[in-house]
């Protein structure tokens, strides 16, 4: 595991930017995959920034999403069909069709979550898969379990996460308590994969995915068995290692 620990958030969000430019520059078409969040929203903004200096070029790349709220309409605010589109997709020239989420709408979920495997199989496999990490150490919707789900599927949200996840929402009630994500084998099938976690609060969880047993009660302690993960960290969030 490779740790680059940067001064604030502003160069966090920099340095992942220019890993994911750097994946796209080598290969054009390569297939990324994209989280949402609060955590790269700066690396949605700077990698924005490059595309208008002309300095990236989206045009063949083909992105696959981690995760999205279950039965939350697509045009809802606060889902990540939407978020991705306002945060991203909209701002550069990536082609509709090439961009991919799982679709929490789905009247078949188990159907859709097969469909996304296959599609994901299909584009050639994710060449670098961008996480975020949530402060009970899920990754995408992979709370903290006994098990942990090796496909996409539908999980139940934990009350810590419905209760993190709400500040985005006008009560805890509007929160959804299920969503569609892809699973932990899906994740660490990527070829390269980074994790940007910012501030005081996601420490902890950054230092058990570091130094922690590998269980299922952290999930991102998995990480620790992949060949090519880089954790993108600030000083904060690296204040426990
Ligand atoms: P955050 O969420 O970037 O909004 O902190 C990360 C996550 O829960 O995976």
């Amino acid at each position: 595991m490779r740790i680059i620990v940067e001064e604030d958030y502003e160069s966090m969000s920099k340095r992942a930017a220019l890993f994911v430019a750097s994946q796209v520059i080598l290969k054009p078409d390569s297939v990324l995959g994209l989280a949402t969040g609060s955590t790269p929203l700066g690396m949605y903004k700077e990698l924005i920034e490059m595309y208008q200096r002309s300095e990236v070029d989206f045009s063949e790349v083909i992105t696959f999403n981690l995760d999205e709220y279950y039965q939350l309409p697509h045009d809802d605010a606060q889902s990540y069909h939407y978020f991705m589109k306002e945060n991203f997709f909209k701002h550069i020239n990536i082609k509709e069709y090439n961009t991919h989420l799982p679709d929490g709408m789905a009247a078949d979920i188990e159907e859709e979550c097969r469909k996304y495997e296959r599609a994901i199989e299909s584009s050639g496999g994710i060449d670098l898969q961008v996480l975020g990490i949530g402060e009970n150490g899920h990754i995408g919707f992979n709370e903290p379990a006994e098990k942990l789900n090796v496909y996409t599927g539908l999980v139940n949200l934990t009350e810590e996460t419905i209760k993190v996840n709400s500040r985005f929402f006008s009560s805890v009630e509007e929160v959804p308590t299920k969503a569609v994500t892809v699973g932990m084998g899906t994740i660490l099938k990527a070829k390269r994969i980074i994790l940007l976690a910012s501030g005081e609060k996601k420490a902890e969880a950054i230092r058990d995915t570091v130094n922690g047993h590998v269980t299922t009660q952290v999930p991102s302690s998995f990480l620790q068995l992949h060949p090519d993960v880089t954790l993108i960290l600030d000083k904060a969030a690296a204040s426990l290692l």
